[in-house]
């Protein structure tokens, strides 16, 4: 595994433009529960077509917002651990670095990594659901869903099963895939899509790819470097190992 960080910390230090793409794995270490992680006690009554679509939200808009406010609840309750805040260290050591997150739990920022391309929205944001509206400031703790000043429902800015992804997101994510030299694949399955085209579009423009993961993936098979372990184990590893052959000691 020495020899593994040590490779992967090399790579590094030639990299003029790093993407580290994360997944729910790397959230794990706070004791974020996955979408059907968190659906135990009552929750586990309801199907993701009940709490996550847009015909879900309007059939019973009660019942998906206080999903989600249980959910809000749940983020606020954790911290970003060791990988959230190796990758900020990270991106402090390279020219460039940005992270493209499925994640809606925001604690990549809460780490604070800048600029964090959230494909799958953010638990914490807000809009109506007519006029697609932003909304500030909505309180916690709201048994339904508060009007947007337009009069229409407000939903949580996260994307649901059957609705697309933010194409401005999107687009910054593959431009980012493809100019990367290196980009770590950190703590996803790789199996929902658009998200899990990044990593080949990265290799196909000729970026190496270094993947972070207790269980191999699909995209084991296009790594350059499989490191097989936890993030928040794993990205504090890289990080020292990067400091001590490159001589970066903040
Ligand atoms: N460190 C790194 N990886 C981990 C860790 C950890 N501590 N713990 C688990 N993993 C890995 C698992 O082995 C698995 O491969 O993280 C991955 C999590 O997979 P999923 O739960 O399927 O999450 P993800 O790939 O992010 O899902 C993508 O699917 O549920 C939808 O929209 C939701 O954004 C989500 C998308």
């Amino acid at each position: 595994m020495q020899q593994l960080i040590e490779t992967t910390a090399s790579l590094l230090a030639t990299a003029k433009s790093v993407v580290v793409f994360t997944g729910a794995g790397v959230s794990k270490e706070s004791g974020i529960p996955t979408f059907r992680d968190a659906q135990e006690g009552l929750w586990a009554n309801y199907d993701p077509q009940t709490l996550a679509t847009p015909e879900g939200f309007a059939a019973n808009p009660p019942l998906v917002w206080q999903w989600y406010e249980w959910r809000r609840q749940k983020v606020r309750d954790v911290k970003p651990n060791a990988g959230h805040i190796a990758i900020v260290e990270l991106s402090t050591k390279v020219p460039e670095l940005r992270v493209i997150t499925q994640n809606i739990d925001g604690l990549h920022a809460r780490a604070g990594s800048k600029d964090v391309l959230e494909l799958h929205g953010s638990i914490a944001r807000h809009y109506c659901f007519d006029e697609q509206h932003p909304a500030d400031d909505v309180p916690d703790g709201l048994d339904e869903p508060p009007l947007c000043w337009c009069g229409s429902m407000l939903r949580p800015a996260v994307v649901w099963f059957g609705e697309s992804l933010p194409g401005k997101v999107l687009g910054d994510a593959f431009r980012l895939s493809k100019e990367c030299d290196l980009m770590f694949v950190v703590g996803t399955a790789g199996v929902v899509y658009p998200a899990a085209s990044l990593p080949y579009i990265a290799k196909d423009a000729g970026a190496k790819v270094v993947e972070i993961n207790p269980e191999p993936t699909p995209i084991t098979d296009i790594a350059d470097v499989f490191l097989p372990g936890y993030s928040g184990h794993v990205l504090p590893q890289i990080v020292t190992t990067f400091e001590k052959i490159t001589g970066s000691h903040p």
